[in-house]
Parts: structure tokens; C-alpha cells; sequence
């Protein structure tokens, strides 16, 4: 059975204060919970916040991330973080391709294919995010635009184990809607079909492939029972440690089922 991985993307939110605080809150619930230690749990921090987050993780199981990375090692690129940045901080995974990067700041496919490459050949662990958009679900193009996703970024020649997928509906993120149950196992079947055809099945079926959108406590448990749901990269419910916690039992109930 694929280890199911319960990541929070903290997006633009946290100062340092704060985020002490919920660390250790976080903390303290898992250490209440039966079954945690059978789940992979990880933070993305913006990119400030990265070294003192390595200080204050350092003594729990939480692993923590970077939600984004420049695909060049160095070089005259204000503003933006190399690889190499984010190893010296530790942190062991990068989200790649996440829809906010795609729709507000206008990065594309090709750019994703070597932001892919630059994580996962520095050693790190890629969460590459795909998804349609409301107008693509309703025009019957959900299969054709994450396929597309899938395969202009993700070619053999990336490492399968340091590769996450995350398949994230556009229309379900921040929105309160989620996708059902039946709506994400069916993406995530084309998602696992499309990694069989890039690598081959047994390597498919060691990937995990993540949901994310709306991902609260009401609604993990029947998400994690999809037979093709390893996991959550959940948004908002992460930034309350209540919640979070939430999500990780519901991972881990299932782990102990
Ligand atoms: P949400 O965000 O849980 O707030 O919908 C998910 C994400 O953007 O990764």
C-alpha cells in the first residue's frame, strides 16, 4: 500500500510568530493520534519562513517543503530562490506547476518540465500539480488538459521516487467545492494510466498522486478511501492546526483499517 502523504501548502499566510505557534500545536496533536506514524506529514512554508521552520520541526516528524522554485541554478533572476537555496535549508520537497503559479502568474508546461527536473536532480521530492479549469470540466476536456499536464512535464527521464502528483480541480480550490469522491478517483485513474504509459505500471503504482481543492475534516476520509487517493495537499484547512490534525487521523485511520 502507497504511504499516504498529508501536505499543507500555507500559500501566502504565516509570519514567524504564528507559525511557531502552529507547528508546535500541530505537534502536539499528532502525538495524541494513534496510527500518525504511518503518514508522511509536510508543511510549505513561503520562503522566508523555511530556516526557522527547519529549527522548529526539527524534534517532530513533520517535513517541510518550498511551494515553488526557479528552474535556473543561478544567475541575474530578482526576486527568485535556486534549488540549491532550498536544499541549504534542508527542507526535502518543492511543489511544482500549482494552478495559482499557472493562472496568476502566467507560467506554463514548458516551464514546469524544468522546474520538475531542476528538484528532482538536485535530490529533492517534486509535488507537481495538475488540473482543469471550471470552463474545461464543463466542455468535457478534463482528460485531454490533464493528460496534456501530465505529459508535456513528466517524461522517464524523471526520477519516479522523487515524484508526487497533486490533481487539483481549478473550479475546487479555495472555492469550498469539492470534487467528489467518484470525480477525483476518476482523475486520479487517468493520472496512474498516464504514469503506466511513461514509466511502466509497477513504477505507477509505487507514485502517489495527491488531491487537493477544498480538502477539509468533513471530507478526507472518503476522499483517502479512493483506491487511487494517496494523499492531500490541502490549502486553508492547514493554517488550523485543528483541521490539519483532522485530515492526518483521517489518513491514518485508514492506514490502520
Ligand atoms: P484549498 O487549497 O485547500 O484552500 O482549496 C488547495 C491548494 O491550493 O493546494
Amino acid at each position: 500500500m502507497r504511504r499516504p502523504l498529508i501536505a499543507g501548502n500555507w500559500k501566502m499566510h504565516m509570519t514567524l510568530a504564528d507559525a511557531r505557534a502552529l507547528i508546535k500545536d500541530i505537534d502536539q496533536r499528532l502525538g495524541q493520534l494513534d496510527g500518525t506514524s504511518d503518514v508522511d506529514v509536510l508543511i510549505c512554508p513561503p520562503f522566508t519562513l523555511l530556516f526557522p521552520i527547519a529549527k522548529a520541526v526539527a524534534d517532530s516528524p513533520i517535513m517541510f517543503g518550498a511551494q515553488d522554485v526557479h528552474e535556473e541554478s543561478q544567475g541575474a533572476f530578482t526576486g527568485e530562490v535556486s534549488v540549491e537555496m532550498l536544499k541549504d535549508t534542508g527542507c526535502t520537497h518543492v511543489i511544482v506547476g500549482h494552478s495559482e503559479r499557472r493562472q496568476l502568474f502566467g507560467e506554463k508546461n514548458d516551464r514546469f518540465a524544468r522546474k520538475v527536473r531542476a528538484v528532482t536532480g538536485a535530490g529533492l521530492t517534486v509535488i507537481y500539480c495538475v488540473g482543469e479549469t471550471l470552463a474545461d470540466r464543463e466542455g468535457g476536456k478534463t482528460r485531454q488538459v490533464v493528460d496534456r499536464q501530465m505529459s508535456e512535464v513528466i517524461g522517464p527521464d524523471v526520477p519516479a521516487d522523487r515524484l508526487v502528483v497533486a490533481y487539483e480541480p481549478v473550479w475546487a480550490i479555495g472555492t469550498g467545492k469539492t470534487a467528489t469522491a467518484d470525480q477525483a478517483q476518476e482523475v486520479h485513474g487517468w493520472i496512474r494510466g498516464n504514469l503506466a504509459s511513461t514509466f511502466d505500471q509497477a513504477t505507477a503504482d509505487r507514485i502517489r498522486i495527491l488531491y487537493g481543492g477544498s480538502v477539509k475534516p468533513v471530507n478526507a476520509a472518503e476522499l483517502l478511501g479512493q483506491g487511487d487517493i494517496d494523499g492531500a495537499l490541502v490549502g486553508g484547512a492547514c493554517l488550523v492546526s485543528e483541521d490539519f490534525t483532522a485530515i492526518i487521523a483521517a489518513a491514518a485511520a485508514r492506514q490502520l483499517a
